[in-house]
């Protein structure tokens, strides 16, 4: 009840006076003023639910969702859970299509001997409904329920894309995707990944790693746990 009080105060604050937010949050001198899609989206984040991405890896997903506003080309997402990171994506694509691949019911199986302490079903608390409501207002936003990348088939052909998110948390889901995207990735694209950096989610950097050395493109990680590959 408290913590509710506070999001929307705090929601209140960053739609309302975002240079006061952001003197609060002891960036006063960043220009973060001036990018009203991320504040409304982060705004919108704190409001309803706290999410599972730090305030400087929303920031990061903009801003390099941003950066590719000038090529063609699709947004996906894999591991959307209730949409919060989908929310940000939403606010950055401007008129491009979004496609985005969950169980909508819980984490598939898991190797435990990669995967930490995942388990099968965590994340079960969301549904497809759910998220098709939390994200009502955005166009060309398409959902495909099911285990990625079997989930994939039925919405073939896809356009190329210029901008994937991953986060799956598991090393077989990495694996999967990477495989499955990397050529379909526009030059110049962004594949993005959260928890690269966080020792408790083993399996992505694993599978990054793995994927990725045989390949011209370099692992770039970033604060705090995400990693940024350019196609080339
Ligand atoms: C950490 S949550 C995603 C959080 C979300 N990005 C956010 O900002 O709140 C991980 C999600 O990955 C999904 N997932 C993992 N592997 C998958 C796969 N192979 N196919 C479909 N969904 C998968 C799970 O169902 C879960 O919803």
């Amino acid at each position: 009840m408290l913590q509710r009080a506070r999001n929307h105060l705090v929601a209140w604050l960053i739609e309302r006076h975002p240079r006061v937010f952001l003197r609060w949050k002891k960036i006063g001198k960043h220009r973060l003023g001036e990018e009203a899609g991320f504040l409304r989206a982060h705004a919108h984040l704190v409001r309803e639910f706290s999410g599972l991405q730090r305030f400087e890896e929303r920031y990061n997903l903009w801003a390099l969702a941003r950066s590719v506003a000038r090529l063609p080309g699709a947004f996906a997402e894999v591991g959307v859970y209730r949409g919060g990171s989908a929310r940000i994506l939403c606010e950055a694509k401007d008129a491009a299509p979004l496609h985005l691949f969950d169980t909508f019911g819980g984490m598939p199986d898991v190797d435990p001997t990669a995967d930490g302490a995942f388990r099968p079903g965590d994340f079960a608390d969301c549904s497809e409904a759910q998220v098709r409501a939390f994200l009502a207002g955005f166009a060309d936003v398409h959902f495909h329920p099911g285990i990625f990348p079997a989930s994939a088939a039925a919405a073939e052909p896809y356009p190329p894309f210029k901008f994937v998110h991953l986060d799956v948390d598991l090393r077989r889901s990495t694996l999967d995707a990477l495989a499955w995207f990397y050529p379909r990735l526009v030059r110049g694209g962004l594949l993005v990944s959260h928890d690269y950096g966080d020792v408790t989610v083993p399996g992505v950097k694993q599978a990054f790693d793995e994927f990725f050395a045989d390949k011209p493109e370099t692992v770039i990680p970033l604060w705090f746990s995400q990693a940024v590959v350019t196609k080339l």
